[in-house]
């Protein structure tokens, strides 16, 4: 069978064909159409179902209608392929406690994050178990990594030995807050707490307690980028350009991992 459908509040700058995969897709705007078959249609539906992207809620229309086993099919299909995700840390050896875990930057992502800074001085701020700071190192930047955490900070030293990339980082215990308007920097990267349950729906900028005082303290740093929640309202932060960053495993190739968000402040001087 063929359904019609509808797929609304997808923004254009999330390259909206990488997400709503194969069909022949019409887009207007933030809406998308096209005809697919009952196994595509529901497919879809089952990795959109409750998630939004930028600040607003994707919504997925079917018509005519999925059928209930239709339905749980796809889910239990999603459900089994998002286990094959973008590996974290790839070498053995790594040190991980739970929240550098659930919040490390997938290995092949940060190393393509590392690439695009291109050799820049680059100001991580709030390193957690270095899976940016060894990212941007690997990628030839020298890299300031700041972490409040002792254990995790640590941790994130140990990891760039094991990447061969300890000499390129200063590593800094504190709070980044403070420590900012001491240091200078080409570039300063800011990746926050998202917390365990960060909503895929929708994140505002004050969802991200750590967030707001972290900017307030980057303006000495003439660019800077935000590793966000893919749900972040990007209205939140006018100036920003948004990026959407897809995983590289099967089960994640569909889905946004995070949002870059970069802008450029005015140097001040001294
Ligand atoms: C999302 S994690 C960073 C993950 C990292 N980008 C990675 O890929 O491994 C955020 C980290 O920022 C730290 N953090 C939050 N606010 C901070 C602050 N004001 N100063 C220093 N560290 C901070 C937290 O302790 C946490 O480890």
């Amino acid at each position: 069978m063929i359904h019609h459908v509808w797929v609304r509040g997808v923004p254009a700058w999330c390259e909206p064909l990488r997400l709503l995969g194969p069909g022949s897709w019409v887009l207007d705007g933030k809406n998308a159409r096209a005809d697919l078959t009952t196994f595509a249609a529901a497919d879809l539906d089952a990795r959109l179902r409750g998630i939004g992207i930028g600040g607003g809620a994707i919504e997925v229309t079917v018509d005519p209608p999925l059928s209930r086993p239709a339905v749980r099919a796809a889910r239990t299909t999603d459900a089994r392929r998002r286990r094959d995700t973008t590996p974290g840390f790839t070498r053995a050896g790594v040190r991980l406690d739970d929240e550098g875990r659930y919040s490390l930057t997938p290995e092949a992502l940060a190393l393509a994050l590392g690439e695009r800074a291109a050799g820049r001085v680059v100001v991580d701020a709030g390193c957690g178990a270095g899976g940016n700071s060894i990212g941007f190192a690997r990628a030839g930047s020298r890299v300031v990594a700041i972490e409040r955490d002792a254990t995790r900070l640590a941790a994130a030293r140990h990891n760039a030995r094991l990447y061969g990339v300890e000499a390129r980082i200063d590593f800094r215990q504190g709070d980044a807050v403070a420590l900012l308007p001491k240091l200078a920097g080409d570039l300063l990267f800011v990746d926050p707490p998202w917390g365990a349950e960060w909503s895929r729906l929708g994140t505002a900028l004050d969802d991200l307690p750590a967030l707001g005082p972290l900017l307030a303290a980057s303006a000495r740093f003439p660019e800077v980028w935000a590793k966000l929640p893919p749900s972040f309202d990007v209205t939140g932060l006018p100036n920003a350009r948004p990026e959407a960053w897809y995983g590289m495993a099967k089960g994640d190739e569909r889905r946004v991992k995070f949002l870059l968000l970069r802008w450029r402040n005015t140097p001040l001087e001294g």
